[in-house]
């Protein structure tokens, strides 16, 4: 997240994530699932717009950027009060015990239902920013449970004091995290589909490892954290693991489709991120993912990007 304040207005970057492991565990009591998963931010960026106002409204816009087609391959972003940014001000603000307003624009890069946390990023970006300029000074523990009760990867992108915006463990139902430092610069080739998922119908189908003879993962997870650190890339590229994905392939069949096409690249490794359907690449190079994007754009399969991972930016208090 990259705040910035110029004559109160305020804008801050929510950046994209993408999932190197995402274990589920068990089906719980109150309908979510118990997993496991490491997060990256990554460099694809909505943009957030904020500006205090007395009055107590909530104005809030979004927009798409690019051209029209680029708008419709972002997928369905409600632009309406119904949008998490808004539900995070109007959550804020009831729980602060305030009465200011705001004027909010939202301009969009990331798409939705893609597996690639979106919204979540923009409800953190909106907790972040509103805390800010309303001067109320909430510590980052605070403001961590209250993105976890609007969704689960929202905690993720308001960013742990240990890593500083880094990768992350996310565990529980996705909100307790635990900072993972030293993951180096890793370079990714991402697709999105034209077709979503909704996150809540890829975990309803999920067999979880709880009902598989589970493979332990969490060994394969600490494997993985090692192979990124000691820069062994191919490595872990070999070591990639989401559980959702094979819920998703019964579902969409962009997910078989991306997952054909990914396997015909020369890439380290590859998976679907979060609940889909986005696909990643693990490249060698900023270059290479350039060249492996380049090729997959010839095939017709959505969206293309050659990404990075980044930091998620500045404290939030
Ligand atoms: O937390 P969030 O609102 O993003 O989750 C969307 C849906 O995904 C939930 O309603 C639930 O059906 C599913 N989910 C789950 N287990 C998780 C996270 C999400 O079953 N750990």
């Amino acid at each position: 997240m990259y705040l910035q304040n110029k004559d109160s207005n305020w804008e801050i970057r929510a950046p994209a994530k993408l999932n190197l492991h995402l274990e589920v565990f068990s089906r719980r009591e109150d309908g979510y699932h118990e997993l496991e998963t490491l997060m990256v931010p990554v460099n694809l960026f909505d943009t957030l717009w904020f500006r205090s106002q007395p009055a107590g409204r909530i104005e809030f816009a979004c927009q798409s950027s690019g051209s029209p087609s680029t708008a419709d391959a972002l997928g369905f972003v409600p632009r309406d009060h119904s949008n998490l940014v808004v539900r995070a001000v109007e959550l804020l603000r009831a729980r602060a015990g305030i009465a200011q307003g705001a004027v909010i624009r939202l301009f969009k890069r990331i798409p939705s239902a893609a597996g690639l946390g979106g919204g979540s990023s923009d409800a953190a970006a909106a907790l972040a920013v509103a805390n800010r300029a309303w001067n109320l000074d909430w510590d980052i523990g605070r403001l961590r449970s209250l993105a976890a009760e609007l969704g689960s990867d929202v905690p993720f992108f308001l960013g742990t004091s240990a890593a500083r915006g880094g990768g992350a463990v996310c565990r529980g139902r996705g909100e307790r995290l635990t900072g993972v430092t030293g993951l180096g610069k890793l370079h990714f080739v991402v697709a999105r589909p034209p077709e979503g998922l909704s996150t809540a119908e890829v975990f309803a189908s999920c067999r979880p490892a709880s009902e598989d003879q589970a493979i332990p993962t969490t060994s394969q997870l600490q494997r993985l954290i090692r192979a990124l650190q000691s820069g062994r890339i191919a490595a872990a590229g070999r070591l990639l693991h989401n559980r959702l994905q094979s819920s998703a392939l019964q579902i969409s069949g962009w997910v078989k489709r991306l997952q054909q096409e990914f396997a015909k690249l020369d890439i380290l490794g590859y998976q679907m991120t979060g609940s889909g359907t986005s696909f990643f690449g693990i490249c060698r190079s900023a270059r290479h993912a350039r060249c492996v994007a380049a090729q997959l754009r010839m095939r017709d399969v959505g969206s293309v990007y050659a990404l990075s991972n980044c930091r998620l930016g500045l404290p939030i208090t």
